[in-house]
């Protein structure tokens, strides 16, 4: 579902594969010697020397920076939320430098205490500017974060290529930044002798001479050896798709290895990430329902991938173990000709009825079949009723799409988040022949031309330089999700040219490459989709916002915690999504387009004029879903940080067109529903100029398909009908990235119907073992 707009989204890295490692280097300027990086891609160099006591709290760093950049930021904890933030840029000759802290990914208020000072090698010149400042108390900052100068830390450096507002005024006021990036540090290589003389402005006695940041590295391609153990599948990734190949290969008596670059999530699987409220059940935020909005209010949000800047699950489950649960049962068109798939898929029903024995769908999650916090779904159905609408039960009719409304349905059982991870992986757990190898992070798979020998992953103990190899005639699954997956693709020598070239400006990631003889040109990450939405914000007097989910996590209401703790039942058995509504619409380009409409209590935000009882908002999110012609691209930058070349989000007039017909039709009934207001967009700003001036990422419902798209042929898909990517003998993908156009509802249900039809067909395909 749709979700927070991501502004300022820096995310934190805890435990992750830096894209970086900072590394001594002397600036040739003023003399110093720093530890630090310079990142790839904008040529900006991030720098820090800390004095040799470590009790001190105070550091001196660096900014040196094209004058492209207009302003640099550092996040001392490598998290925009929590972590001490420094941003600064130049204003004529000038540098002018603030200290920033973020409670929520939006504009991060001043943050006093710390003081900086800018030392005399700070300069502006024709091509560049450079930031040399001393940070005094620096070093812990409010919310228990600091740095350990004994120990290590991330970083997060952001980058903006829009200058802030003011920039005379060190408080003014900035856009979200362009790009980010994060780097490892050592601290105690970065401690300096020399500390003293750096604040006087001389170099003193250079203790040694380092030459740059730079990381050439001297790794070689070794093929896999017979010391470790081999599979005949590996699959990577335990999200949704991963996680149903893995459990159908084993359940096949095939030796599996499933690997996941992440870790536990519910409390079955080792997870202990509880609520404060939730510690006695032994229940984490990835088990309770009604918990879901606070994966985006928390300040410590370690479950996002920190090498992408949209929301992606890294953890045991991807997507399936933080996203709303909303799950629809494929329609037949999901999976027709016509919206992409080769004419071999087009009975989907036995595969979508074997998901439905495993993991069924209900429309009234709490225990004790009651609905609960329903308010925003009688107020919608009495909307949507004005415009010819009818009550359905949605699962029961998948292919009902068309003027139709019902309660929302979810993967919940027994009042808990369950998903693949409660059935499927349960069951493969349980085989001898399947192996389930979290923290394992592949980079890439290793081939000899067309034919895939192994994985390499960062875990020596797997095998020598931590490749896993294949049985004879073994098979790898590729299942790392959208901006997974073409990653690996990309690090494995296959895909558009200029994304391989962009992994041999790596310097890691390129001694790893095969030969470019090798390379595999196909079209992945491009042609991907996800629905644009629009969020349209109401109060109505019946409604309770419930705080906003502001509390859910620390301070939730007492008598539904002690129902749910009780019983499994009551709000918190249940998401914040009550009602999703379809309606299918005729483009003027012959194309029919279908509009989904998800109601909740709450919202992401409001952007009023009038005044409005906050205690009675509420959300209808409009998104345009099977039938958009718009897409976009996705690629990787040199750090390797997945993002979206192009934006998928309305790029055709006609998808746009259609969406505002769908956003007019919806509030055209407002009138029967009494007491019903619309306060964003309020009455100051019409449907168009309010569509006009959203930020398009804020469009993004995190529904990507297409990345490694399905089809008939190389020159405009990446796998075959057998979920095989071209060109290769023995290498799948089984995850978001094969689905040619999105369906109609949100994506899950339907990619798991998806997942069993695919692993069923490498099953039958002869060759493998
Ligand atoms: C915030 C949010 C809310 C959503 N809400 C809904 C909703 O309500 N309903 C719905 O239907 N859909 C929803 N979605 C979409 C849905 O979750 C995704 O479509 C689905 O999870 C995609 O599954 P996947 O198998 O393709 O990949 P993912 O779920 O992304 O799983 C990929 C897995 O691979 C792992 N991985 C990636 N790279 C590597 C690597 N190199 N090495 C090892 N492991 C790796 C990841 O850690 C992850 O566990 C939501 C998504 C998000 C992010
Ligand atoms: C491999 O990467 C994962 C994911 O980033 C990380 O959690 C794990 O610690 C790494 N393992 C090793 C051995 O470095
Ligand atoms: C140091 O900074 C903190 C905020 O991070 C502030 O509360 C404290 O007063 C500062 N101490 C000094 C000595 O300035
Ligand atoms: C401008 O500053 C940059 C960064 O300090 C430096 O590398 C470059 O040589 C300077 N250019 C000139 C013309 O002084
Ligand atoms: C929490 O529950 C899981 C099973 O759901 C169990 O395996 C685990 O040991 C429990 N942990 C604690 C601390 O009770
Ligand atoms: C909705 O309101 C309009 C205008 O007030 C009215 O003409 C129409 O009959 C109403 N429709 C329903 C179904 O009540
Ligand atoms: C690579 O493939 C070629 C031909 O396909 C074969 O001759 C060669 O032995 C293979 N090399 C390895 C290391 O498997
Ligand atoms: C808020 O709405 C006004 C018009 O009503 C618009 O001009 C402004 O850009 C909006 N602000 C944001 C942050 O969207
Ligand atoms: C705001 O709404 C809440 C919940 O409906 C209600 O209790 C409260 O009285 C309202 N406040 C005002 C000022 O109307």
């Amino acid at each position: 579902m749709k979700l927070k707009q991501l502004f300022l989204s820096l995310l934190p890295l805890v435990g992750s594969v830096y894209a970086q490692v900072a590394a001594p280097y002397t600036d040739s300027g003023n003399g110093f010697i720093f530890d630090g990086i310079t990142d790839p891609v904008y040529h900006v160099t991030y720098g820090i020397v800390l004095p040799q006591a470590s009790t001190s709290s105070e550091f001196i760093g660096e900014f040196v920076a094209p004058l492209s950049a207009k302003w640099i930021g550092l996040a001392l904890g490598g998290a925009m939320i929590g972590d001490l933030l420094i941003v600064a840029w130049p204003n004529g000759n000038d540098i002018v430098s603030t200290t920033r802290y973020a409670t929520a990914y939006a504009l991060p208020d001043v943050y006093e205490g710390p003081t900086i000072t800018t030392l005399p090698s700070s300069a502006v010149n024709s091509t560049h500017w450079k930031f040399v400042f001393r940070c005094q108390n620096c070093t812990s900052w409010e919310g228990g974060g600091g740095i350990d100068p004994t120990g290590t830390g991330v970083f997060a450096w952001a980058y903006s290529s829009v200058g802030v507002d003011d920039p005379s005024d060190p408080g003014s006021t900035f856009q979200e930044h362009t790009d980010f990036g994060f780097f490892g540090i050592n601290f105690p290589d970065a401690q300096s002798s020399n500390y003293q003389n750096y604040l006087q402005g001389n170099p003193g006695t250079p203790t040694s001479v380092p030459s740059g940041p730079s990381s050439t590295t001297t790794t070689t391609t070794t093929g896999p050896t017979a010391s470790a153990t081999p599979f005949d599948y590996i699959v990577v990734g335990a999200g949704p798709g991963g996680i149903i190949a893995a459990d159908r290969l084993s359940e096949a008596g095939k030796k599996v290895l499933l690997l996941e670059r992440g870790g536990p999530s519910t409390a079955e699987t080792g997870g202990t990430y509880d609520a404060p409220w939730t510690k006695s059940a032994n229940l984490t935020k990835f088990d309770v329902p009604g918990l879901f909005e606070s994966m985006f209010t928390d300040p410590n949000v370690w479950w996002w991938c920190k090498d992408t800047n949209f929301f992606a699950g890294c953890l045991l489950g991807g997507g399936t173990s933080v996203n709303g649960a909303l799950y629809w049962l494929p329609a037949q068109s999901d999976f027709s000709t016509g919206n992409g798939w080769p004419s071999s898929w087009g009975n989907h029903q036995p595969y979508t009825d074997k998901l439905k024995q495993r993991l069924p769908s209900t429309d009234h999650p709490s225990t004790d079949g009651q609905r609960y916090l329903e308010e925003s779904a009688d107020v919608v159905s009495q909307l949507l009723k004005a415009q010819g609408y009818s009550q359905i039960t949605i699962n029961d009719n998948p292919d009902y799409k068309d003027h139709v409304y019902g309660y929302s349905a979810f993967d919940f059982i027994n009042g808990e988040r369950a998903g693949p991870v409660a059935t499927y992986l349960q069951t493969a757990l349980a085989r001898s022949n399947f192996v389930y190898k979290d923290y394992t992070y592949v980079s890439q798979v290793i081939r000899n031309g067309s034919t895939i020998l192994g994985v390499r992953t960062n875990d020596t103990s797997l095998g020598p330089n931590g490749i896993v190899p294949l049985n004879p005639n073994g098979r790898v699954i590729l299942a790392g999700g959208s901006f997974g997956t073409p990653r690996i693709l990309f690090q494995s020598g296959i895909g558009p040219t200029d994304q391989i070239q962009t992994v041999q400006s790596n310097p890691t990631a390129a001694a790893n490459l095969p030969p470019q003889s090798q390379w595999i040109n196909l079209p992945v990450g491009q042609d991907v989709s996800d629905n644009p939405s629009i969020n349209l914000v109401f109060t109505h007097p019946s409604i309770d916002a419930y705080e906003n989910w502001a509390n859910v996590w620390s301070n939730p209401r007492p008598a539904d915690a002690q129902q749910y703790l009780e019983s499994r039942s009551g709000v918190f058995a249940g998401a914040s999504p009550k009602l999703n509504f379809w309606r299918a619409y005729g483009g003027s380009d012959g194309i029919t387009r279908y509009a989904q409409g998800t109601v909740r209590p709450g919202a992401a935000s409001v952007n009023t004029s009038v005044a409005y009882n906050a205690s009675q908002i509420f959300t209808i999110t409009v998104y345009l879903s099977q039938g958009i012609t718009s897409r976009g691209r996705i690629g990787v930058d040199a750090a390797l940080n997945a993002k979206a070349l192009v934006n998928p989000w309305l790029t055709d007039p006609v998808d746009k067109t259609v969406l505002l017909q769908a956003l007019h039709d919806v509030i055209s009934t407002m009138s029967n529903v009494s007491g019903l207001t619309m306060i964003t967009p309020d009455h100051t700003q019409t449907l168009e100029e309010y569509v006009d001036a959203y930020d398009p990422s804020t469009m993004c419902s995190n529904h990507w398909v297409g990345a490694a798209k399905i089809g008939t042929s190389s020159s405009n898909a990446v796998v075959d009908e057998n979920a095989k990517v071209f060109n290769t003998d023995n290498l799948f993908v089984v995850d978001a990235s094969i689905i040619p156009s999105l369906p109609i509802g949100n994506p899950h249900g339907m990619l798991m119907s998806a997942a069993e039809q695919a692993v069923a067909k490498i099953l039958a395909l002869a060759g493998g073992p």
